[in-house]
């Protein structure tokens, strides 16, 4: 939306069309870019062949690397990731493998150029290794590394690529409500942009650079590692999941329908 904003045309890509032709539609209608939008699932590895023939021909002059999921809707134990044969080959293919196999179909015709942007989103969990969000903060801390070596890679070839290291954003992964402390998804993507060419590693905005270092500062490496505190923090997201299967159970008894 940002990027279209600014007077950019804009390819959409998710797993729903329904959501790819509304977010187009919307693009259109309010600022006159063009879009084009493709559906595929990151969780497959097969797909970029026919991501390669969607994108040929075109311009691709920024390239954001946004997709990631999570799989748990709380701290949880490596083990406790449901259904966790399945569930860590889908994070490590739609947050890891999307964003190198991504890039190798857009980097050529920048070099070509020799101008582009690469935007890859990783997250604090990526800087601060998050125990009990394994999986998910290796997968952000791989988005870290693998833009500090492209950057230095090409930069003098007059490609641009920026890590965003956000903290927390109101959007569908962390249901949480914009407030102080979590930046709503617009507001955060605008103040991100005009770190794009000044900074190719940010936290993307003022509010969470100072929550950075406040975290940093609060929350230091040995404390965050240490068993006591991750025994704590997983007592407490287990009680939190008991509390919500108990919420539901009287819910349900209430004879009142989900
Ligand atoms: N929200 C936060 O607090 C926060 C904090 C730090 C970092 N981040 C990072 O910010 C980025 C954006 O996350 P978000 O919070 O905006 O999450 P989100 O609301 O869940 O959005 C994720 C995006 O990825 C797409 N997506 C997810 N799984 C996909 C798949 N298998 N195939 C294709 N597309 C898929 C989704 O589209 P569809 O669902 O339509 O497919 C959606 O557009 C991620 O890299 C995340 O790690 C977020």
């Amino acid at each position: 939306m940002e990027l279209a904003r600014r007077g950019l045309n804009v390819v959409l890509v998710s797993r729903c069309d329904e959501k790819l032709r509304q977010v187009a539609k919307e693009i259109e209608g309010q600022y006159g870019q063009k879009t084009h939008t493709i559906r595929v699932d990151f969780t497959h590895d097969h797909i970029y062949p026919f991501v390669a023939e969607q994108l040929q021909d075109m311009e691709i002059g920024i390239l954001v690397n946004n997709v990631a999921m999570s799989y748990s809707d709380d701290f949880a134990l490596f083990l406790e990731i449901p259904s966790a044969e399945q569930k860590i080959t889908e994070v490590i293919n739609c947050n890891t493998l999307s964003v190198a196999q991504t890039t190798r179909l857009v980097l050529p015709g920048m070099l070509q150029r020799r101008k582009g942007l690469i935007i890859n989103i990783s997250s604090q969990v990526g800087i601060h290794a998050q125990p009990l969000l394994a999986l998910y903060s290796a997968t952000k801390a791989f988005v870290i590394y693998f833009s500090q070596c492209l950057h230095a890679e090409y930069k003098s070839k007059g490609i641009t690529v920026q890590c965003v290291m956000p903290f927390l954003v109101s959007t569908n992964m962390n249901k949480m409500k914009s407030s102080c402390l979590v930046k709503s998804a617009r507001a955060f993507a605008r103040e991100a942009l005009n770190t794009a060419g000044y900074s190719s590693y940010t936290s993307g905005c003022l509010l969470h650079a100072m929550q950075s270092f406040a975290f940093g500062l609060l929350m230091p490496d040995w404390l965050r590692m240490s068993s006591v505190f991750v025994g704590k923090l997983h007592t407490t997201a287990q009680q939190r999941k008991a509390q919500r299967g108990a919420y539901k159970e009287d819910y349900t008894l209430e004879g009142i329908e989900e």
